[in-house]
């Protein structure tokens, strides 16, 4: 073994007080072509050295050189299996500044995803102590706060992403905000500019901000419900960002949409600290460049394909950071793998997250829960899943599965209302339609079936 200290532990060795005085992360690796597979134990110790106080050759050990504390502070690696490669390692909590996420994941994320000694890599998980948990801000609103502000006690919110992604004017946007604030009786709750919709030629941020916020407020006077408006601020510049979140503010907004994978992690807990008073909806583009996974082995022990850390391990980080609704998939659409999105909202959600075969589970010392965003493909014939699945705490979000139906977009939100009903009254969704036959439920659905539709 070429590394300084035996960073592997022996046999049966697991971290005592791990809440307490351990980070721990969950690997899954595949050795490069022509590594022999009894190297695995000596690839685990060069993950745990790398990542920690090590580095591929052992270095001088004189006088000042800091070898002494850089074996008290080595990470160990524990938990070895040569069959599936997956392991784990345990850092002590010293060796990591408190409220400083990008710091930790160069530790533990950094430069072990690169060795040459693997051909794909997975962090399936990470367990944060009670002090580093502790030391980040959480979210602002969370759940509860969220439902104070909307004023809806129970049931999932539901908001519309406008389609075509490009194309409308801000003034149209504003036309599509009353339409969808007002249609259903006013039962649904807003509209989330895509992605793409930053500040163009066509449609600046300010004039949308403007407008859709004007028209949030005069439905709100009027019918007494409050309703959402997920203005994209997104920018790679974090002053423009900010003054975009102020210029919500100004129009009386309760909330902001961030991508948070392309603005990045010091850009999320900037916006939480910096406080602007709105909560943060985080949308997720581009996480398929983390996250994404082809092999077997994605949410159990076979074989993995790629080098990624898995979108448990960023929700856990975005609700550390402050977020207060995260996409994190939905079952049934367009994007679903495996049972992942159930496995987002517990570690979104939960109070202690649970543990289980793939997952190191996490105890949130009271931090707030996160809505979970359900979005991807969702249509009135599909959302029942995701609240039977995931539960209330949802946004319910349909972009074509509002705007696609044949009647129009009123019958789109008439038919996503109808199926909240349903699923929240737990009917059987296939029954009512049978009973209601001239429904804009009845007929979304012969027009998008119950499950998901996938491109081809
Ligand atoms: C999103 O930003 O969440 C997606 O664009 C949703 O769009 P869809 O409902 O049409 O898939
Ligand atoms: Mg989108």
């Amino acid at each position: 073994m070429a590394v300084q200290f035996n960073y592997v532990a022996p046999k049966g060795w697991k971290p005592k007080n791990a809440d307490r005085d351990y980070l721990i992360t969950y690997l899954d690796i595949e050795l490069a072509d022509g590594i022999p597979e009894d190297k695995f134990e000596d690839a685990v110790a060069s993950c745990a050295a790398e990542s920690s106080t090590g580095t591929w050759t052992k270095v001088f050990s004189g006088k000042n050189s800091g070898v002494k504390l850089a074996d008290k502070l080595k990470a160990i690696a524990y938990d070895l299996d040569p069959k599936t490669k997956t392991f784990k390692i345990a850092y002590k909590r010293e060796i990591f500044e408190e409220g400083n996420m990008s710091g930790l994941l160069a530790g533990i994320a950094g430069n072990i995803d690169s060795m040459k000694m693997l051909k794909a890599f997975r962090l399936i998980d990470v367990r944060f102590p009670e002090s580093i948990v502790k030391s980040f801000p959480g979210p602002q609103f969370g759940i509860d706060g969220v439902r104070k502000f909307m004023q809806i006690e129970s049931g999932p919110l539901m908001c519309t992403v406008a389609k075509p992604k490009i194309g409308r004017t801000a003034k149209e946007q504003a036309a599509l905000a009353k339409i969808l604030f007002t249609a259903a009786k006013g039962e649904y709750q807003g509209i989330k500019d895509d992605e793409n919709l930053t500040s163009l030629y066509f449609n600046q941020f300010e004039n949308r901000c403007r407008r859709v916020h004007k028209v949030r407020r005069d439905i709100e006077r009027k019918t007494g419900k409050r309703k959402m408006f997920l203005c994209n601020t997104t920018h790679s510049d974090m002053d423009i960002m900010l003054e975009r979140a102020d210029m919500i503010k100004e129009q009386g907004g309760r909330w902001m949409m961030m991508d948070v994978v392309t603005t990045g992690f010091t850009a999320v807990q900037t916006v939480r600290n910096q406080n602007p008073g709105l909560a943060i909806h985080a949308h997720r583009a581009m996480h398929g460049l983390l996250d994404r996974e082809s092999g077997p082995g994605v949410y159990d022990k076979r074989e993995i394909m790629d080098f990624s850390m898995s979108m448990v391990v960023i929700a856990k980080i975005m609700r550390l950071l402050g977020v207060d609704s995260l996409h994190g998939g939905a079952p049934k659409t367009k994007m679903e793998n495996y049972n992942e999105p159930k496995l987002i909202q517990e570690a979104l959600q939960s109070a202690v997250t649970p543990q289980g075969p793939m997952t190191l589970g996490q105890n949130w010392f009271g931090m707030k829960g996160v809505w979970h965003t359900a979005s991807g493909g969702l249509h009135s014939g599909s959302i029942g899943e995701s609240i039977k699945k995931l539960g209330e705490d949802i946004i319910l979000q349909a972009g074509g599965g509002v705007l696609g139906h044949p009647w129009g977009i009123e019958a789109g939100v008439e038919a996503m209302v109808q199926a909240r009903d349903i699923a929240m009254k737990r009917l059987d969704i296939e029954v009512w339609i049978k009973n209601n036959p001239d429904s804009a439920l009845a007929k979304a659905s012969s027009h998008w079936g119950f499950g998901p539709k996938i491109v081809y």
